[in-house]
Parts: structure tokens; sequence; C-alpha cells
């Protein structure tokens, strides 16, 4: 049929006009889909549009997330290469009145980080910061009767607000749920904000529980039956069912039940994925100042600490995760949080972590036990920063080398096509198992034929490798050559290099730069400073 022109633009008119009406009719999550955790063969995922995201984080110091500070933070993300920013929505700011909300720092931020193509991760410092309560409005600070502080054993209050009190409750709630109320209406189409971190560290500095007149009496009942069902125990009076650790798990009870309800409140605003992070239990050499392995002094008493993951998990559902602040720069321990917090579970986030070199490696341990990313602390250059320009040099130079790639490397995590190796004093060589195929890792160079390879100095070598198909590697590296041989024979006994080519992703296509041979993959593929990025295909013969 022909149609004139003036019933043909009509025509089509009508046929945008509806396709407009249908996709407004899509659903909206389907239209825009909110940042989310998903989880596959035990392996996690942050979503991001549809896709795996790695979290190249910074967080800023605390006191930084000021219009003032802003322009330095944009400064201190660029140099970091970060492509997240972590900074604190402080509510003695955000609410400085009863029900008076002030979006300015929020707004500045959220709009900055889109501004600087960057997402964010907003830390919610509320109720709790770091075991104490020193980010809540005056009107709270100063309403010890209606917003109760925990009271130590002697009788003395401290400066922390007892979870167990429903108009502390209330109030957080009310405001948390106001701030997701508007990240919704700012941001609910764009996905700037990637998650938020709900208060900051919670737990009691000071005492092992809250010793008040009515915790005590809820201490001298009997254990509630959700506790039991997921501690598996017995009815019982809290003394008698958790014997010495009862005023621990006590604590931890209220705490997480209490943050579990602000999550639920916060996710029914608007349901991006919501997490704490954990002040964790050091071996009390790493703390020095803090002797004594007690709940309360160690660390903050009730937090999600190493071996209350799991039940903080049960316990409040409505949080997507539990992440661990690790400052310890001693290996092994970093290695076992890791494997604390990495569970079936749990996907592992390491919100904070020490921004000085020694902790540079550890990004790529993470990065080898699937995380969804890895956030060194205070490193937006203040004034008042109390750190050199050049602490975190390292994490600057990683960030660099695995940004441009951080979607496919997401992917390649979440497939569990992704292994990593890590120099430790010592152990100059790692041998890595894909399918199919193994490669060998040495550290250091120079390396010579039919001599172990030195090892650097201060132990800093890494490699990555993932497996890209059959017989096709993805390789990177610092201070580290990389072989690939059949299993249980030497590298170009039945096997060769088919291709290795040095390129870099660009917007998720692989451009190369130059095929490698000879000196540069004879004895390996070898990676110095600054690291460069390989594709290898092996082959059979
Ligand atoms: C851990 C806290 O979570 C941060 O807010 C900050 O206080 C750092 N400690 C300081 O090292």
């Amino acid at each position: 049929m022909r149609l004139s022109t003036p019933i043909r633009s009509r025509f089509a008119f009508g046929l945008v006009a509806s396709a407009i009406l249908a996709l407004n009719m899509l659903p909206k999550a389907y239209a825009v889909e909110a940042p989310k955790i998903v989880q596959k063969d035990g392996r996690y995922a942050l979503m991001v549009e549809g896709r795996p995201f790695l979290m190249l984080g910074g967080q800023i110091h605390n006191s930084s997330a000021w219009p003032s500070e802003l322009p330095q933070v944009w400064k201190s993300m660029a140099a970091l290469h970060a492509n997240t920013v972590e900074a604190p929505v402080y509510w003695e700011q955000f609410e400085p009145q009863p029900g008076h909300f002030d979006f300015t720092n929020v707004d500045q931020i959220v709009e900055g980080t889109g501004t600087h193509n960057l997402h964010v991760v907003l830390l919610w410092f509320g109720t709790w910061k770091n075991g104490n309560m020193h980010y809540v409005p005056d009107w709270v600070k100063t309403d010890t009767n209606r917003f109760p502080r925990v009271v130590r054993p002697d009788g003395e209050p401290i400066d922390v607000l007892s979870p167990l009190s429903q108009n502390t409750l209330a109030a957080d709630k009310t405001a948390f749920t106001a701030l997701m109320r508007h990240l919704r209406q700012i941001d609910g189409e764009r996905h700037t904000v990637l998650a938020i971190q709900i208060e900051n560290e919670s737990g009691n500095i000071g005492s092992v529980r809250d010793f008040s007149a009515e915790a005590n009496r809820e201490f001298s009942g009997a254990v509630p039956p959700d506790l039991l069902a997921a501690t598996h125990k017995q009815p019982g009076a809290w003394s008698q069912v958790f014997g010495s650790e009862a005023d621990e798990i006590f604590q931890a009870y209220h705490q997480a039940k209490y943050i579990n309800e602000i999550a639920a409140a916060g996710k029914a605003e608007f349901a991006i994925p919501c997490y704490i992070n954990v002040w964790i239990d050091y071996p009390p050499a790493e703390l020095p100042q803090r002797q004594l392995d007690t709940p309360g002094i160690a660390y903050p008493s009730g937090g999600a600490v190493q071996k209350l993951v799991g039940l903080w998990r049960t316990l409040a559902p409505s949080l997507d995760m539990i992440g661990p602040d690790i400052y310890s720069d001693d290996s092994r321990f970093y290695r076992e949080t890791m494997q604390a917090y990495h569970r079936r579970d749990n996907p592992l986030w390491i919100p904070e972590t020490g921004r000085e070199e020694s902790f540079g490696k550890f990004f790529f341990y993470a990065l080898g036990e699937g995380a969804l990313g890895f956030s060194p602390f205070g490193v937006d250059e203040t004034a008042r920063s109390p750190v050199g320009e050049d602490l975190w040099k390292w994490h600057s130079r990683n960030f660099a080398l695995i940004g441009p790639m951080s979607r496919e490397i997401a992917e390649l995590e979440f497939a569990g096509k992704l292994q990593t190796a890590v120099e430790e004093p010592g152990q100059s060589e790692v041998e890595l198992n894909f399918d199919g195929w193994q490669a060998t890792v040495a550290f250091g160079f120079p390396q010579h034929d039919g001599r172990r390879a030195p090892g650097t100095k201060d132990a800093h070598a890494v490699a990555l490798v993932a497996q890209l198909g059959p017989d096709k590697f993805l390789v990177t590296g610092m201070d580290a050559s990389v072989s690939f041989h059949l299993p249980g024979k030497k590298p170009w006994m039945r096997s060769q290099i088919i291709s290795a080519e040095q390129g870099a992703y660009d917007n998720g296509v692989w451009k190369p730069l130059r095929r490698l041979n000879g000196d540069e993959t004879d004895r390996g593929l070898c990676f110095y400073e600054p690291p460069e990025v390989v594709q290898v295909s092996m082959g059979r013969f």
C-alpha cells in the first residue's frame, strides 16, 4: 500500500509515539537497572549496567566530603587512576535539625563524581563511626535520655549509642531513608552511586556490651529464638548458651538487627547494594597500642569480626556484603582475612586498606580471590593529610594497569578464569594451573638459564593470568616472567607460542601494538616496569 506524504509522516509519528509509550511501560528495572550483586557457581559480581564491574577505589579522608575539599579529591582520584571514590555522608551535616535534611554535600559529591567520569560508594556515618558515635547530630549527642548511651560494667556511660534504643534506631533510619530516597531521585537513572556503606566500623569501643538496666534485663532473659536457630543452640539464658562469649554475641545480635532494619528501610527506597565495613580482629602484635585482644578494646565489640561474619550474614540478610578494613601488611594475615570474608554467603570487597607501598601487592591477591573491589584509605591530598604525597604510588600504578581493562578483568574473575601469582620472601616461583595448561611464574630479574629466579629485594613482584579460550591467555605482571607449558612438561616441549601480542583494551576492544618474539618470548613473557599487557595463543605439536 502506498501512502501520501502527510499520511506517511502521521503514520511514522504514530509508530514512534507508540514505541515511546511501550518503552515507558517497560518495568523500570529493565529500562535502567540499578547496580546489584549477583552470584553464580559460588562466585560474585557487582553488576553495573548489566556487566561485572571492578571497583578500583580510593577512600577520601574523613573530613574531605565537604564542597571546599572536593576539587583536590577529584585531582587525587585522577592521580590514583581510581574508578570509584568512597566518600562519607555525615549524619550531623545531613540532618542538622530533626527532620531538616541538607543535601548540599551529597549532591555535590554525586554531581562531581559523574562529571569526573567516576562512580561513588557513599559511606553513611550514622550511629557508629569507628566504634564511637562522633558523627551523630548535636541534637542526638546532647539528648542522652532520648538517645541512651552504652553503659560500662562500672555504670559509666560512654560515647557509643546503645543499639537497644528504639528511639535511636528510628532516628538513624529516618535520616538514612531520606538519603536513599534522595539518591533515587538524583541518581536512579544514572548509576553513579554503586553501593552504600551503612555506618562505619560499628560496635562499642570501651565496653564489651551495654550494661544499662535495660540491656541487663534483656541479658538475664532467654536467648531469642532467631539467634538460637542461627547458632544451632539449645534454649537458655545468654550466659548459659554462649558462656564467655555471651557479652560479645549479645552486642553483635542487637547491632546486626539494628543495622539490618536500617538497610531494609533504605533499600525499600532505593535498592542498591548495602554493606558494612569492619574493624577486624588483629593479632595483638599488629596493634601494639591495644595489647589486650578483648572485644571493646582490640576492636569494637559487636562488629562483624572474622569469627562473627557468618552470624552477621544470617542476622542481617538485608546487607549484600560485609567488607573487612585491612590495615596489616602481614601477608599471611592479609590472606587469611580475605579468606575469612570471602565465603559462599559473602562476596569479598575490601572497602579500606593501607595506602603504603607494602599494600600494593595485596591488590593482586584480592583479584585472585575474586574481589569486587579494593580501596586504599586516605588517598586525597588534603593540606591536613598526615602523609606524604607519594605513599600510594603503587596503588596508582596497579590501577593504571588494570583500569583500562577493568570490565574484562571483572568478567574473567566472575567466570573463574583469572588467577594471580604474588611473590613472598624466599619463594621465587609459583605454578598456576589452568584448564589444559600450566603457567610458571618466576619473580625478579635477571633470570639466568638453569638457575632459580632471584626474586626482588622487597618481594613485590606479581603476575595476573586469565584464560580467554582453550589455548589463549591474557597476561600481565611486574618484575615477573610467565612461561606456559603443558602439565608435566617443560615449556616448548610439545607446546609452542603461536602468537604473543602486546596491546591494550580500549573500550572493550583489544588493540594490538606489536607482536612479541625472540628474546621477548623465548624464556617466558617478561614483565618489567612500566607493566605491559599481552595476549598469548598457545599450541600443541
Ligand atoms: C578506619 C576507619 O573506618 C576510617 O574512617 C578511618 O578512621 C581510618 N580507620 C583511619 O586510619
